[in-house]
């Protein structure tokens, strides 16, 4: 079986990246990563590319005048390795449309809310701010406005009584870790189709859980 051949966009931590790490490893599982790339060298996260033997590159957006030419680099990075699909796990650099339209349907972004709640920054202030009952984080398609796009998976966590931004964000990032492979694996299944309708179909799902974690708390 060809697997699929990943690039994950990264800034900073990686915890998102190591679960893709840490699936990929499985002898099942259906993509590879090939390439680490960051716009910062510092980002936490190379480390833990480099220690799965992962090659990693650093592409500065400071080194480049422009978005465009900044994109153009990382582009030029992910057709030399040969990379079939972008995983962008807290890469904090806005891509632009033409990026973005060249790799319309390959290229996917986890988010810390409910899309298509609380986009953007700060979702864990917001969702408490606003007192919803749920919350969670969507993988979806990229589009070219801000946390926009066909929706893979979507996984929920209940908001606690006593809970502070960070005791949210941690129960989040947990159902991060899980959604996250979920979603490459039914990519690199190949059961993923983006609609006419913009909506994602999941071809042979056994179940409306196929794409969808609600975590206990
Ligand atoms: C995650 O919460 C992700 O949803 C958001 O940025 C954060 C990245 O965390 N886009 P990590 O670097 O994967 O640990």
């Amino acid at each position: 079986m060809a697997r699929l051949k990943v690039a994950v966009l990264i800034s900073g931590r990686g915890s998102n990246l190591q679960a893709l790490i840490d699936a990929c490893v499985q002898r099942d599982f259906p993509a590879e990563i090939r390439l680490v790339l960051s716009n910062r060298s510092d980002a936490q996260g190379l480390g833990r590319a480099a220690q799965a033997g992962i090659p990693t590159q650093v592409i500065s957006h400071r080194d480049h005048a422009t978005r465009d030419e900044f994109d153009a680099a990382l582009d030029a990075a992910l057709q030399a390795a040969g990379i079939e699909l972008v995983c962008l796990a807290g890469f904090m650099r806005l891509l632009g449309e033409a990026f973005v339209e060249r790799w319309r349907d390959r290229l996917v972004n986890i988010h810390p809310s409910l899309l298509p709640a609380f986009r953007g920054l700060d979702t864990h202030a917001r969702a408490l701010a606003a007192g919803v009952r749920f919350t969670g984080c969507t993988v979806h398609f990229v589009r070219a406005a801000v946390d926009d796009g066909p929706i893979i998976v979507q996984a929920a966590v209940p908001v606690l009584p006593n809970d502070d931004s960070e005791a949210l964000a941690a129960r989040v990032l947990a159902a991060e870790h899980r959604a996250y492979p979920l979603a490459l694996r039914l990519i690199g299944e190949g059961r993923v189709r983006v609609g006419g309708d913009g909506r994602v179909e999941i071809r042979r799902a056994t179940a409306a859980a196929d794409a969808v974690l609600n975590p206990s708390a």
